[in-house]
């Protein structure tokens, strides 16, 4: 540099900021940015510190405050198209590599649904609670002392055996009523409740129970039972006739007719099954009814006053000269395969979800 007039030094820093501009804008990767701050701000052989170094001390000492003005701009300036470069992003081309369509489709979730199970249980219990009864729930891995026991099956009654229960291994040390096993019904909840609870109670009791059944079209080792008992003063055979046969036209549409038969339960004295009429032929007679017009669909019958005695232990008010109750059972698979049309109990718990995929 020559001349050192302010046109001069206007003219020689444009010439080089121009340069640290061009090169500033070529700048495509992360290395181009490192070798453009080496390039432009290195200490050593940097441009800057050339400009610097050369003009700055040939200049005479009128100018060095211009030029000096001058430089910090310049350098400013450098610093600013490097911090730029820095934040400048992927170029054009990595944008383009992972550019996405967003007219296409999205990847769709699949919407969550009731088991029918789930769903089945869900509409017994809702029949229920539109009759005042709470719902209540126990564990699936019983004592022997609430499973049979306490309902009334005592040790080497033959009524167990009717029950094909699943025992818990190593249980064999402890006496026998507090030995584990898998819960054969949910009828060991009435005594769970009774114990909590003085009279009166009105409660229906959704869960799961195991057997050791074969598996069949109709018979699985794992199903669903709804439980229900109401104990108060006064409460007749009427009462669980008249509440069962509403709670069957509930279910299955006005039209449907009940008829109770004896039967043997431990826990209830008398025992009864409980028939409706066919749903599928209106009692005429069928394949699915065996021609008989009636199918049979739950257990049920009047608290025995030996279950009474066991929940007294613990709660005195259940004293059956005083209250007296009924108690009711119902499959839920059973329920569920009439409503919806379904041969295979299987089904309900293979994981199939085009078999799933239609209750949703
Ligand atoms: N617990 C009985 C069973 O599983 C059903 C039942 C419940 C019968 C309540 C009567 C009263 O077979």
């Amino acid at each position: 540099m020559t001349a050192f007039d302010e046109a001069a030094l206007d003219q020689a820093f444009a010439q080089v900021e121009g340069q640290a501009r061009e090169e500033a804008a070529a700048i495509a990767s992360d290395e181009a940015v490192e070798a453009y701050r080496l390039r432009w701000l290195g200490r050593k052989q940097g441009r800057l510190n050339d400009v610097s170094g050369r003009w700055l001390k040939a200049a005479p000492p009128e100018a060095k405050k211009a030029l000096g003005l001058r430089f910090n701009a310049l350098k400013t300036a450098v610093e600013g198209l490097l911090d730029t470069a820095k934040g400048a992003g992927p170029s054009d081309a990595a944008l383009a590599a992972e550019a996405i369509d967003i007219s296409l489709p999205g990847t769709r979730r699949l919407t969550g649904a009731e088991h029918p199970i789930t769903k089945t249980l869900n509409e017994i219990v809702s029949v229920f609670a539109g009759l005042g009864y709470s719902v209540g729930v126990g564990p699936e891995v019983e004592t022997d002392y609430y499973n049979f026991e306490c309902m009334n099956f005592p040790p080497g009654h033959p009524a167990r055996d009717t029950q094909d229960t699943l025992v818990i291994a190593g249980q064999d040390r402890k006496p026998q009523r507090d030995r584990l096993l898998l819960r054969t019904h949910t009828s060991p909840v009435q005594m769970r409740t009774m114990e909590m609870q003085p009279p009166p109670v009105r409660i229906v009791i959704p869960g799961k129970v195991h057997r050791n059944d074969a598996a069949d079209a109709t018979h699985s080792p794992i199903f669903h039972q709804v439980e229900g008992l109401c104990v108060d003063t006064n409460i007749t055979f009427s009462d669980l006739k008249g509440t069962l046969d509403y709670a069957m036209k509930a279910l299955f549409g006005s039209s449907v007719k009940t008829r109770f038969f004896p039967s043997f339960f431990p826990f209830t004295e008398p025992s009864a099954d409980v028939q409706i009429s066919c749903i599928f032929c209106g009692g005429k007679g069928c394949r699915k009814c065996k021609q008989s017009g009636w199918i049979e669909l739950l257990g049920c019958g009047m608290v025995d006053p030996a279950v009474f005695a066991f929940a007294a232990e613990k709660q005195p008010a259940y004293d059956s000269k005083k209250i007296s109750g009924f108690a009711f059972g119902l499959g839920v698979e059973r329920i569920a395969m009439m409503k919806y049309g379904i041969s295979e109990i299987g089904q309900f718990f293979a994981g199939d979800m085009r078999f799933l995929g239609q209750f949703a």
